[in-house]
């Protein structure tokens, strides 16, 4: 049993094996983190997936008997934290589901059950003993039913999926594992969950920034209780939330016959000796979700593509689907690629940019079959305008 606080428990679900969350892919696993607050109204906080009902049964039946459940809140209707509601209300029949007007529509769509609902607003409070939780709503964040619950006595915040990370582990606290190996995780996470609802993040952070907060208890991943990594924490966000990068590059590719690898190698070279940080995603070999993570650090984006009958190449056209999805702002983009006989393909490639919020940096470099040296030296102008971008 692990008691977070006096009286409070996680009693969550630790997904070792998960490497691929929605297409988001997790090599550190994740966990779905359920509270479990011992009051004279025993609640808890978030479920987990399905196939976690046993496990976190077991670390609740550790506390207290799951019968005297009196409250479920659910935070977030999405299936990795409610999927389990239906299972544990048969444990305990009587308790109540606290949610959002959302939650509740959607509880109701994904589970066909008329269940005793109680529909909070922001602001709302619940007494549940000697704790008073009060609740936020967050909507988008990650969906519109989406919510924060805090407790007032403990100056606890349980803030569902904002904050949190995809890392599987023993330790719940992230002081235990090291801030740095977390925040990482946790820039993952938002650049893939949250990035395209910024708006909204500011908005919660500035609602939330108000509270007195000791400990934020995400729905994935590990505790933030120091008082630095919650400064750090919050203050990442703010910066993702406002779509700041980093004075940096990116140079998002795929090859056919080694053509466009050169030029991306020759982009690569030119803006490394202009002194701008520069990473190399081959899309071959690299998951979408770490390229948009390098794609949210960086404000210069190059994507290029060797052209397949008049279309860019497929993992291209995922990475660029997945992007407009996302749409990350304040950020420049240049696109490259090699063709056969038709440049048209290459549309795709800056229309899609321009649809994610991305502005070009003058036109593309395109190279019909193999680039010579003076072919590839058509990167000094758009490497050049990059800089300046860049140093303003
Ligand atoms: Fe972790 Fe939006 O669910």
């Amino acid at each position: 049993m692990t008691a977070i606080a006096k009286d409070i428990y996680w009693t969550g679900y630790i997904d070792w094996d998960l490497r691929n969350f929605h297409g988001y892919s997790t090599p550190s696993g994740s966990s779905y983190n359920a509270y479990l607050l011992v009051d004279e109204q025993p609640t808890l906080i978030d479920t987990v997936k399905s196939y976690g009902f046993e496990e976190m049964v077991s670390r609740i039946r550790a506390v207290i008997d799951p019968a005297k459940i009196r409250y479920i809140i659910s935070n977030h209707t999405e299936m990795d934290h409610s999927g389990t509601i239906d299972k544990l209300l048969e444990l305990c029949p009587q308790a109540v589901v606290v949610c959002s007007p959302k939650g509740k529509e959607g509880l109701q769509r994904h589970f066909k059950k008329q269940w005793n609902f109680k529909v909070v607003n922001s602001g709302d409070t619940l007494n549940i003993g000697a704790r008073t939780l009060k609740f936020f709503l967050m909507p988008m964040v990650h969906w519109p039913d989406s919510m924060a619950t805090y407790c007032e006595k403990d100056e606890i915040l349980f803030p569902n999926d904002a904050f949190g990370q995809h890392y599987a582990s023993p330790e719940r606290f992230v002081d235990e594992i090291g801030t740095d190996i977390v925040l990482k995780e946790a820039e993952k996470y938002y650049a893939n969950i949250v990035m395209p609802y910024g708006n909204q993040v500011l908005k919660a952070l500035e609602t939330l920034g108000t509270l007195p907060i000791k400990m934020i208890c995400p729905s994935h991943g590990l505790i933030w209780r120091e008082k630095a990594d919650l400064v750090r924490i919050v203050s990442r966000y703010k910066k993702w939330a406002g779509y700041e990068s980093d004075r940096r590059a990116v140079i998002v590719y795929d090859t056919m016959w080694h053509s466009t690898e050169k030029m991306a190698r020759a982009l690569f070279e030119r803006l490394d000796r202009e002194n701008i940080p520069v990473k190399l995603v081959d899309l071959k070999v690299s998951e979408l979700s770490d390229a948009v993570t390098e794609v949210m650090r960086s404000r210069i984006v190059a994507v290029g593509s060797a052209i397949l009958n008049n279309r860019v190449l497929p993992s291209m056209g995922g990475f660029l689907t997945y992007l407009k999805g996302l749409r990350p702002k304040n950020r420049y983009g240049m696109t490259f690629g090699s063709y056969g006989w038709s440049t048209v393909g290459f549309k795709e490639l800056e229309t899609s940019l321009q649809e994610a919020g991305l502005e070009l940096i003058g036109p593309g470099t395109y190279i019909q079959y193999i680039p010579d040296q003076n072919d590839l030296d058509a990167f000094a102008e758009p490497v050049s305008s990059a800089k300046k971008l860049l140093d303003v």
